[in-house]
């Protein structure tokens, strides 16, 4: 039963309009004001015709009753010459549009009100059974008549052993009345609640138009709101405030609508930040070659010169699409993460190795130290990655004579990474900032030391997809803090 609704729910669902809710409040509207109408005709109806019928048949059975004792009074089951007898018989089948039969004891009738039957014998089970002293009524609602026996009882002379006087049915009358009235009004009575019931009809269907309409039209300024916003006509925040329902989803589409502007506008911002970082080195060189190009006769110590500068710009131009790059690939949602169970103490030990040569560069001291040993599911590439641009900031942004601490620690879930420098610190109000594509604390200095402004966005991208936390401390002056925590287990 249950799977039979559900699969007529699916295929109801499938005829596309009946999905409207302007037709399922209609036809709801319809259902509601029209079939209690017809259920209440037909109960009346059908009530009203049983009723008249009761009330025919008893009407005719006392008439008749009052006739049968007439009948013995005037003897007239010997004698049918009676006139006041066969006046009211007449007067019976006059008055009910019906026929009167009177059987004898010897089943011959012997009064007929149509007078064609007269004189017949009539043997039928009705007329045994009334002989019996059982009358009925029938009514024969195809043909429209209602029939009924009625005994003819007389008293006998003789008393029986009980005292009682018995009676015998010396007679029957069978008698036949048509319905026909009945009918006649009843159809009358149909005719008029037909009329009621179109005028409901209309009248309902008038007001369920008006009122789905009325209740759905905020539904559709809602549509063609939002149609205008699709279509770019506007993108002001649109307004239905009709309902609370409306507003719900008015409220969660503005929101859409918001965050979708603040994507464009990150996405614009993007994309002429990645033009102008990428145009930078390019004007360089050209500047740089335009020069060489107007000194025909520059000594081959300035070619040298310029060639090793316009080489730097576009060592630089590479470390921008490479960085770039790393961020695209690991922008997208889906990036896959390449999860393998790797010991960190090894891995950092390796990222410092890598690094120490800067360092010594910007005599700048790196120490290592471990808490314990930990060994975690990472992707290797994308944390050294991350762990690598952390401690080459460590080192870059510092002071002669400082030093870089990296400290390494776990508990049952966690590992985590502390990176802190004795550095020139980061300003408060920047912050917020570092993570953002191509932000620079100091653009030029980071410039001269070959950042891109890239490398914090890509660290935080790769730990965000190993469901890990970066957090920066830092006091501008002398030192920077990062702490980095991460998930021994990968989650998916
Ligand atoms: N350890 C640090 N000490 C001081 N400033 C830092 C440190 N790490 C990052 N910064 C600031 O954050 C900015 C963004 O860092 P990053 O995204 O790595 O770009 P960059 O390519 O310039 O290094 C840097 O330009 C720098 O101003
Ligand atoms: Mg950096």
């Amino acid at each position: 039963m249950v799977i039979k609704m559900g699969r007529m729910k699916n295929l109801l669902g499938r005829i596309k309009f009946l999905r409207s809710l302007k037709l399922r409040i209609f036809l709801l509207m319809l259902l509601v004001g029209i079939v209690p109408s017809i259920i209440i005709k037909h109960g009346i109806l059908d009530n009203y015709e049983t009723r008249a019928i009761d009330v025919r048949k008893s009407d005719v059975q006392n008439q008749l009753q009052i006739l049968a004792n007439h009948l013995i009074t005037y003897n007239y089951l010997q004698d049918t010459s009676s006139e006041v007898i066969n006046a009211e018989l007449d007067q019976l089948s006059n008055l009910y549009d019906g026929r009167v039969l009177i059987i004898d004891r010897s089943f011959k009738i012997i009064k007929d009100t149509y007078g064609i039957s007269e004189g017949k014998i009539i043997i039928s089970e009705e007329v045994m059974k009334c002989f019996q002293g059982t009358g009925m009524s029938n009514h024969d609602r195809v043909n429209g008549y209602i029939e009924m026996t009625t005994p003819i009882i007389a008293g006998r002379a003789v008393q029986d052993v009980n005292g009682k006087t018995p009676e015998e049915v010396v007679g029957v009358m069978l008698t036949s009345v048509s319905t026909d009235s009945i009918v006649t009004t009843q159809e009358i009575l149909n005719r008029k609640a037909l009329i009621i019931e179109l005028i409901m009809l209309i009248v309902i269907i008038g007001l369920a138009g008006v009122l789905s309409k009325l209740l759905l039209g905020p539904f559709e300024r809602i549509t063609q709101a939002i149609n205008e916003v699709k279509a770019g006509f506007t993108d002001e925040q649109i307004s239905v405030p009709d309902y609370l329902e409306t507003e719900h989803i008015v409220d969660a589409f503005n929101q859409l609508l918001g965050r979708m502007k603040v994507l464009d506008d990150s996405r614009q911002e993007f994309v002429s930040n990645v033009s102008h970082e990428l145009k930078t080195p390019i004007t360089s060189i050209k500047v740089l070659a335009d020069s060489l190009l107007q000194q025909p006769d520059a000594p081959v110590e300035l070619y040298r010169e310029f060639m090793v500068d316009i080489t730097d710009e576009i060592d630089r131009e590479n470390k921008i699409i490479t960085d770039l790059l790393s961020l695209v690939k690991m922008d997208k949602k889906v990036a896959e993460l390449n999860v393998t169970s790797v010991n960190i103490n090894e891995l950092m030990e390796l990222i410092l190795k890598r690094l120490r040569p800067i360092a010594r560069k910007q005599d700048v001291e790196v120490v290592f130290e471990s808490v314990r040993p930990v060994t975690a599911e990472i992707d290797e590439v994308k944390f050294t990655l991350a762990i690598s641009n952390l401690v080459e900031n460590a080192i870059k942004y510092n002071k002669p004579h400082g030093w870089v601490k990296v400290l390494l620690d776990a508990d049952h879930q966690f590992f985590t990474v502390e990176i802190s420098d004795s550095g020139i610190g980061i300003p408060e109000d920047s912050l917020e900032h570092i993570y953002e594509r191509f932000y620079r604390v100091d653009k030029s200095h980071s410039r001269e030391i070959g950042g891109t402004g890239l490398g914090l966005a890509i660290t935080r991208n790769a730990i965000l997809m190993h469901r890990g936390s970066i957090k920066a401390e830092s006091i501008e002056g002398e030192g920077t803090t990062f702490l980095v925590k991460m998930p021994l287990m990968y989650i998916v």
